[in-house]
């Protein structure tokens, strides 16, 4: 080699080698795989606040304008269909802790109102009740998960709702009140959360005495056995609370619970919680600490469980998760209506990766809202509907379902901001029951792509496909009058030979790839 070129080949040769640090690699251990997906992780809440019911999911009798059956709402219902919902969190939320459900049954028009104190002390006239929700359930193909009044209701009134919609004909005057209301055979509803956020609009109880008032109501919803096989959820914890999973884990028997709840809201910060959409990059980098902050919630809150639990036989259910953000200006602030961008992909699919990666004992989860608050998969105004980023999310992780996670090991580039640092990379990979492999990729970082290298031990694969999620600003969004803006796109840009994939990800991007023998 002549004198003059050593300089530069040890110049390229660092700059290979820093390039090299800067990639992320993921290794993914085939044999190692044991655990399913819960298709549960990706269940989905809808609360009597704002426009979620009313105007969202439901226009009730008189609105011809909009096509609708019974009141459910045709362009959101096929949306959800194709999205697929499987379970779905109702009333509430602060409003289930106030809501006495024999209001909502019978003749709409015989149906006491009630002040919806939680949100805006609106009317709720109670025309979406225990019978629409169940028969959207059904349309839906989605699991019912009603959460019980425990805050100002009785164990007796629980106890009737169950009757009311579990229990085998003429087994009693709550079955006979389900026929004269127009339905004879029970619906399917495995799913009660005893109470909501018991620590907070719950009835802001100490978690000794909430222990105690939930073994009062489980006692009371079913038999010594169970026979109706509910599965019933304790209101949890909110975020690192973990006192709150500990005592529970302690007091309650396991006979009487199945899954404790856990809260957790990607807020910036609860006073000053900052625009859903004209926010800074600090916003932004703020944002998925609090979403990131999710692993190690999941994984200290399951610490305690597996103390008490070590066979895993009680689930963690993230019964309400999503970013929150100032309501969108001149909307009612008690309506928590925000416009959703590709931060909140970033969240989404973040967060899902999250709870795929912990299957042993998160089986459950659910986006905050579904319809019009929060992070909503769709919004509504009149008769427009859109499909927010975080609905093509949803949509396009929905290969995960039941199928069985493939553990993965990352070492991730950073994405830094400043003097701090994220992963810029996040990722969970899982093969489904035709022996697909799929890997959903997420790269935080607005500014940079990133390389990838992927490794899969135990598997070689012939083909490859992907679909990408991205936009030129982190702040894009869909809006009414461009509806389609960001939606998913076919991708091509991994490269594979036998088991290791080469790849690179575009900033703020969340891909799926499918790999195929
Ligand atoms: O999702 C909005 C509210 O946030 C819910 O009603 C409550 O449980 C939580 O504080």
């Amino acid at each position: 080699m002549k004198k003059h070129l050593l300089p530069v080949v040890a110049v390229l040769t660092i700059l290979i080698s820093c390039a090299k640090k800067q990639g992320t690699t993921i290794t993914i251990d085939v044999a190692a795989a044991k655990d399913t997906i819960s298709k549960n992780i990706y269940g989905h809440f809808s609360e009597h606040l704002g426009r979620c019911v009313y105007g969202g999911l439901y226009i009730g009798d008189t609105i011809t304008s909009i096509p609708n059956r019974n009141g459910i709402r045709l362009d959101v219902l096929a949306a959800l269909k194709k999205m697929k919902v499987p379970v779905l969190r109702w009333p509430g939320g602060c409003f289930a802790d106030t809501y006495h459900w024999k209001d909502g049954v019978g003749p709409k028009d015989k149906r006491p109102s009630m002040l919806n104190v939680w949100w805006g002390n609106t009317k709720e006239d109670n025309s979406f009740g225990t019978n629409e929700f169940l028969n959207l359930c059904e349309e839906l193909g989605a699991e019912p998960y009603l959460s019980g009044n425990v805050g100002s209701g009785t164990p007796g009134e629980l106890s009737d709702w169950v009757k009311y919609t579990t229990h085998p004909n003429a087994s009693g005057p709550m079955t006979d009140l389900r026929m004269a209301n127009g339905r004879t055979a029970p619906w399917q509803v495995r799913f009660w959360g005893l109470g909501n956020e018991a620590w907070g609009c719950g009835g802001n109880m100490k978690v000794e005495h909430y222990a105690n008032i939930y073994r009062q109501y489980a006692t009371f919803m079913t038999d010594w056995n169970n026979s109706d096989k509910l599965y019933r959820i304790a209101s949890g914890a909110s975020d690192d609370d973990y006192h709150w999973t500990e005592v529970l884990m302690k007091e309650l028997p396991a006979s009487m619970f199945d899954a404790l709840g856990l809260h957790h809201y990607s807020v910036i910060d609860w006073n000053k919680k900052g625009p859903a959409t004209a926010f800074s990059e600090e916003q932004y980098f703020t944002t998925m600490q609090r979403a990131l902050l999710m692993e190690e919630l999941v994984t200290k809150h399951s610490a305690i469980m597996d103390k008490y639990d070590p066979e895993k036989k009680k689930a963690l259910a993230v019964d309400e998760w999503g970013g929150w953000y100032d309501v969108e200006p001149g909307t009612n602030p008690a309506f928590l209506f925000q416009q959703n961008t590709m931060r909140d992909a970033m969240i989404a699919g973040s967060n899902l990766n999250i709870f795929n990666n912990h299957a042993d004992r998160v089986k459950m989860a659910n986006l905050a809202q579904i319809v019009n608050v929060l992070q909503a998969v769709i919004l509504t105004e009149g008769d427009k509907m859109l499909l927010t980023p975080t609905y093509h999310v949803m949509e396009m992780y929905n290969v995960h379902h039941d199928a069985l996670l493939l553990p993965i090991r990352i070492t991730s580039a950073d994405y830094t901001l400043g003097k701090e640092s994220l992963k810029a990379v996040n990722a969970s990979a899982s093969r489904d029951k035709n022996g697909i492999t799929h890997i959903s990729l997420v790269n935080i970082d607005p500014n940079k792509e990133q390389t990838l290298s992927i490794d899969i031990s135990g598997a070689s694969y012939k083909t490859i496909s992907g679909r990408i999620l991205k936009s030129a600003r982190m702040q894009d969004y869909n809006s009414f009058d461009n509806p389609e803006k960001i939606k998913p796109a076919a991708y091509d840009g991994a490269k594979i030979a036998g088991n290791k994939l080469t790849l690179t990800l575009p900033p703020a991007s969340v891909v799926v790839l499918a790999l195929a023998n």
